[in-house]
C-alpha cells in the first residue's frame, strides 16, 4: 500500500495525498536534500573553526564531540569516537534485565556520550567530571531527564551508591598508576555482583611521548590494561582496534559473565 492510500474521505475513496502531488510536480526532494547539504556545509566550517580555536596553542582537556559529528567523521573518515559509545552500549544492553540499569559515568567530559549512546539505554546516568567548563557544556548541550551532571574530583568525589554499570571512557589515562590502582578499589565497591564497568583509552604512540600532555599514563598494550583490571574482576576482556590516527583500547569486566557471554536484548522500552 503506498503512503497515498493509507488516508481516505468520509465517502470512502482515497483522500488526494497534497505531498505526494507537490513531490510529483515540483522538485521538492532535490530542494530539500540541497538545503541539507548546504546546511552540513555551514556546519562543518563552524565546527572546523572551532577547533582550530579550541585546540590551537593550547588543548582542553575534553573534546567536544559535536566537532566529530559535524566535522571530522566526514572530513577525515574518522569514526573511531563512536566505538567507545558502541561497545560501552552494548554493556548496557548486558546489565539491562526487568529493568534498565543504572549507570555511573565517570570523567563523563561534555556529555556527548552521556546523550547519545548511553542516556537512552539506562534508567538514569550518573555522570561527573572535574572540569567546570565541561559540567556547564554537558548540562546546556546533552542534558535528559534521566542524566545528573556532577561537578566533581573522582579522586575524592565518586558518588555513593551501588550501580549496574560503570564507564570510564577516555579519562583512565589521565591517572597514575597509583591512581588507577586505588579508583579500581572504590569503583569495585559501587558495582552491583553483575555489575560491568566499560571504558576506552588509547595505546601510547609508538615514537615515545604522550598523546596529551593531561595523560598521567598511557598504556603499552591489552596487558598493560587488564594487569589493573584483573585484581578486582573475576572476568576481564581487553581488546583493540586499530586507526591511521591512533590505536584503541577497549575494555569490560565483571565478576558476573562479560556482554557477549550474556544474551543481549534490549527488552524494555525505552520510555522511561
Ligand atoms: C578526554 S576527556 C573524556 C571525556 C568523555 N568521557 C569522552 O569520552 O569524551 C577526559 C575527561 O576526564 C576528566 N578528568 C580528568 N581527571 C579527572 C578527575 N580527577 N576527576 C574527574 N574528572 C576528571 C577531564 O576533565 C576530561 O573531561
Amino acid at each position: 500500500m503506498s503512503h497515498s492510500d493509507t488516508s481516505h474521505d468520509p465517502h470512502g475513496a482515497p483522500a488526494e495525498n497534497w505531498l505526494a502531488k507537490a513531490k510529483r510536480t515540483l522538485p521538492l526532494v532535490p530542494a530539500a536534500r540541497g538545503l541539507s547539504k548546504a546546511s552540513r556545509k555551514a556546519s562543518s566550517a563552524a565546527h572546523k573553526l572551532q577547533f582550530l580555536v579550541e585546540w590551537g596553542g593550547d588543548n582542553p582537556e575534553y573534546f567536544d564531540h559535536f566537532m566529530d559529528q559535524h566535522w571530522q567523521w566526514s572530513a577525515n573518515q574518522q569514526s573511531f569516537p563512536w566505538e567507545r559509545g558502541v561497545y560501552s552500549g552494548l554493556a548496557l544492553q548486558a546489565t539491562a534485565g526487568a529493568g534498565l540499569p543504572e549507570v555511573l559515568e565517570l570523567c563523563c567530559g561534555d556529555g556527548f556520550m552521556t546523550y547519545h549512546f548511553y542516556s537512552a539505554q539506562a534508567k538514569t546516568v550518573t555522570a561527573i567530571d572535574f572540569d567546570k567548563s565541561a559540567i556547564t557544556s554537558a548540562r546546556k548541550n546533552c542534558s535528559a531527564p534521566n542524566i545528573r551532571f556532577l561537578l566533581g574530583d573522582i579522586r575524592t568525589d565518586i558518588p555513593q551508591g551501588t550501580f549496574d554499570n560503570v564507564i570510564w571512557d577516555a579519562a583512565i589515562e589521565h591517572f597514575t598508576e597509583e591512581e588507577i590502582t586505588t579508583l579500581m578499589q572504590t569503583i569495585r565497591s559501587r558495582l552491583k555482583p553483575t555489575g560491568i564497568i566499560s571504558g576506552y583509552t588509547i595505546i601510547e604512540p609508538e615514537d615515545g611521548g604522550s598523546h596529551l600532555h593531561q595523560h598521567e599514563y598511557e598504556f603499552h598494550d591489552k596487558e598493560d590494561l587488564a594487569r589493573f583490571l584483573q585484581p578486582w574482576f573475576a572476568n576481564v576482556q581487553v581488546w583493540e582496534t586499530s586507526h591511521p590516527t591512533r590505536k584503541n583500547l577497549y575494555f569490560w569486566a565483571s565478576d558476573d559473565r562479560l556482554p557477549m557471554q550474556r544474551d543481549i536484548c534490549l527488552t524494555q522500552s525505552i520510555t522511561r
